[in-house]
């Protein structure tokens, strides 16, 4: 079993990328900031992606502009293409993500290509990576099930890793865009997987749509996986996955991870207020398990 876990808070991009009401940038700067104070320190940011796709990450070169750069903080970037690449850069970005899937379907959908033709638009935003000395992530998406081609072999997900690791991503993660995903099938696709990418560089990204994303990632460590995204609140989902819902949700991950004797150094009292204060402003409550339970505990409290 894993000792340690690295977590990747993704909450300001997949969780706000969804949302019907927009969250101005200063808010999204406010909730960074409050889940970096709260002992987060890897943290998705923002996307540089078409405003018509994602019109919720708009000025996300403002966000990264604005946010505070500890020394101990690590902003993510989502970027297609090489003009995603080139406004990143500008703005400052030392660490960004391409995001391919392990399934044609949702690829055109997501991306309006193949999953060939994504490799290959990916190709000059590496080199170029390389060159600014800017750190790539790799996303595979639909590892466990596709909206629209159904299931997805593990091998299909190794192929597209192998060839994201080949091209000098640092980690690739293991998106369950849809949550279908239940544990003896993630685990078969992190053995898989950590044939061609050693497990160290794998991160499981598991969407909670029917409730077996804690599941997951405790079969997942297991096998030794080791990093784990996740969205405060359960925020989070895809426009272009049709039903899936948010992400695991951070709190939840934080609870199980302590009860388990790893620590995380997150404080969960401030986590679930930078949580509170992003679902005002959503305008519904936190999807998080744990988020609820505390919440519950404080009004009975008063
Ligand atoms: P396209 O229409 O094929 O691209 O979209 P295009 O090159 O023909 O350009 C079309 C228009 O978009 C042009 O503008 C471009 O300038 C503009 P127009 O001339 O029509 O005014 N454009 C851009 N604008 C800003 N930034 C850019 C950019 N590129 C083109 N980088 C494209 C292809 C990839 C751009 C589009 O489909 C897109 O942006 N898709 C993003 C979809 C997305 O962000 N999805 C959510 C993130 S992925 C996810 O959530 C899964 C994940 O969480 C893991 C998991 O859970 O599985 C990561
Ligand atoms: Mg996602």
């Amino acid at each position: 079993m894993t000792e340690s876990v690295r977590i990747v808070e993704v909450g300001p991009r997949d969780g706000l990328q969804n949302e019907k009401t927009p969250v101005s940038v200063a808010d999204r700067i406010a909730f960074i900031e409050a889940l970096v104070d709260a002992g987060l320190h890897t943290i998705e940011v923002g996307a540089f992606v078409s405003p018509k796709a994602i019109p919720q990450m708009v000025n996300s070169d403002q966000v990264l502009r604005g946010v505070d750069h500890h020394a101990s903080s690590e902003f993510h970037v989502l970027v297609p293409n090489e003009k995603g690449y080139e406004a990143a850069r500008a703005a400052g970005a030392k660490v960004i993500a391409v995001f391919a899937s392990a399934s044609e379907g949702f690829s055109r959908a997501n991306i309006n290509c193949s999953v060939a033709e994504s490799i290959e638009r990916f190709k000059p935003v590496i080199d170029k990576a390389k060159a600014d000395a800017v750190r790539v992530r790799g996303y595979i998406s639909c590892v466990l099930g596709c909206p629209f081609d159904g299931e997805v072999k593990p091998q299909a997900v190794a192929d597209v890793a192998k060839v994201l690791w080949d091209l000098g991503c640092y980690e690739i993660s293991l998106g369950d865009t849809i949550g279908v995903g239940t544990p003896l099938k993630a685990r078969q696709l992190l053995r898989a997987v950590s044939g061609v990418v050693p497990m160290t560089n794998l991160a499981m990204h598991f969407h909670d749509t029917y409730g077996q994303a804690l599941a997951n990632l405790y079969a997942g460590m297991e096998e030794g996986a080791r990093v784990i995204d996740s969205a405060a609140g359960g925020l989070g989902g895809c426009p272009f996955a049709p039903g899936a819902t948010g992400n695991v949700a951070t709190e939840d991950v934080v609870y199980m991870l302590e009860g388990m004797g790893i620590a995380t150094g997150v404080d969960m009292q401030k986590l679930v207020a930078a949580t509170n204060a992003v679902s005002r402003l959503i305008g519904r409550p936190p999807l998080s398990r744990v988020a609820g339970a505390m919440n519950a505990k404080q009004r009975l409290a008063n």
